[in-house]
């Protein structure tokens, strides 16, 4: 391995201690990780909160033995490199994803550190700031995941959601890149519909007002939504959003799929029905798969999140893909453990939260 000599041996963490703890978060000191032979040691400018980082503080899912650092998303200065990493070296500035059942990068004082995949590492542009390119990989890889290679040109696409972390993105990559005629999304409040229409959406609606299948119908000519992504993980949404999809197009959602949100227990969900009345089919698409079987991480998997890692930093230069953060906030256990609750809460968060890790590092390009 070749690292840099300043590496430190310890770090303190912000994460959780205790099996099933939930938050409040709490610091820990933890060992500075040693990359393995395919991974990449980062020194952490900054990083941004997901929904699974309270969602495996709260439920520890997959099966992790505490202490576990969260912070999965990073942006930072490469501090060393395992022997078969060729994409990047020591010194490089990067852009990043850590393994979703590994340990992420929030540091409470003094800077952290983090290891990734060389695949699930990239080059950051100059032209992106730290901030931002820690916005993007499980979000954007999300979006990427859900509608690159199922998008068509003349497609009539409606993605719920369009305000929220993966929502805006998607609505973003729908438009800009992947050229769908139409993209409809929605909201639940002002500021969530304005980012949706912001990030290109032709037309967005009120989720709590809005007969949005009868709009979609209108819009369509009777039709229905060529093609659905819904990431809202919200099982109220996936049985209106069912409803909106033509007969014989797709239905994709974001994570383990309808009837399972809670992750504790199975319900009834009506959407299989719903589809299969339509002649419509079910994609699910679930990042997560990629690290509770390790066997789907081979080849043409890696490949597709290797090439979406590039093109979020390609398409993040060319203006196209534009991760909005609505909030910046420091990297202490107070201000992630109430980020982490607002993103719980549903309704408080718009785009992204970002964590600036070290504030020094992540000032600098
Ligand atoms: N397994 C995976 O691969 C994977 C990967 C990434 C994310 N996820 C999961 O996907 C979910 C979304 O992640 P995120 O980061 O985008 O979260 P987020 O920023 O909290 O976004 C949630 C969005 O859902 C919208 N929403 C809620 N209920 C809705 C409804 N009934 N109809 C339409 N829209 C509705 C919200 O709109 P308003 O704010 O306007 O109410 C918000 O825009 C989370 O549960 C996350 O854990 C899974």
């Amino acid at each position: 391995m070749e690292q840099t000599r300043t590496t430190p041996e310890t770090f303190v963490g912000v994460g959780y201690t205790r099996d099933r703890a939930g938050l409040p978060l709490e610091a820990v000191r933890v060992p500075v990780p040693r990359p393995a032979a395919d991974q990449v040691l980062i020194r952490v400018a900054a990083s941004s909160l997901n929904p699974l980082e309270y969602k495996l503080a709260d439920l520890n899912f997959m099966g992790r033995t505490p202490p576990v650092v969260l912070g999965f998303d990073l942006a930072g200065v490469v501090a060393g490199v395992g022997r078969d990493v060729d994409r990047v070296a020591v010194g490089d500035a990067v852009a990043a994803m850590a393994d979703l059942n590994g340990d992420g990068g929030w540091a409470a004082t003094g800077g952290g550190y983090a290891v990734a995949r060389q695949f699930l590492t990239v080059r950051k542009p100059p032209s992106l700031g730290f901030r931002d390119a820690a916005a993007l990989p499980m979000c954007f890889l999300s979006a990427f995941a859900g509608l690159y290679g199922s998008v068509r040109a003349d497609d009539t696409v409606y993605i719920p959601g369009g305000g929220g972390g993966v929502g805006h993105l998607a609505v973003q990559l729908a438009t800009r890149v992947l050229g769908a005629r139409t993209v409809i999304s929605s909201g639940g409040r002002p500021e969530s519909i304005a980012l949706a229409r912001r990030s290109g959406a032709h037309e967005v609606f009120d989720y709590r007002r809005d007969d949005i299948a009868a709009e979609i119908a209108k819009l369509t000519g009777g039709r229905g939504a060529d093609l659905v992504f819904d990431t809202t993980y919200s099982e109220r949404s996936f049985a209106e959003t069912a409803r909106t999809v033509r007969r014989g197009g797709r239905w994709i959602v974001l994570g383990v799929g309808p009837g399972r949100t809670t992750r504790l227990a199975e319900t009834h969900s009506p959407v299989a029905a719903i589809l299969a009345e339509r002649g419509a089919e079910q994609v699910i698409v679930n990042l997560l798969r990629y690290f509770s079987e390790p066997a789907t991480l081979d080849g043409e998997a890696r490949d597709f999140l290797q090439r979406g890692m590039d093109l979020a930093m390609e398409w993040a230069e060319r203006g196209l893909v534009v991760p909005h953060v609505s909030r910046t906030i420091d990297s202490t256990v107070e201000a992630i453990s109430a980020g982490l609750r607002s993103l719980k809460a549903g309704g408080r968060v718009l785009g992204k939260i970002a964590v600036i890790v070290d504030r020094d590092l992540a000032a600098g390009r």
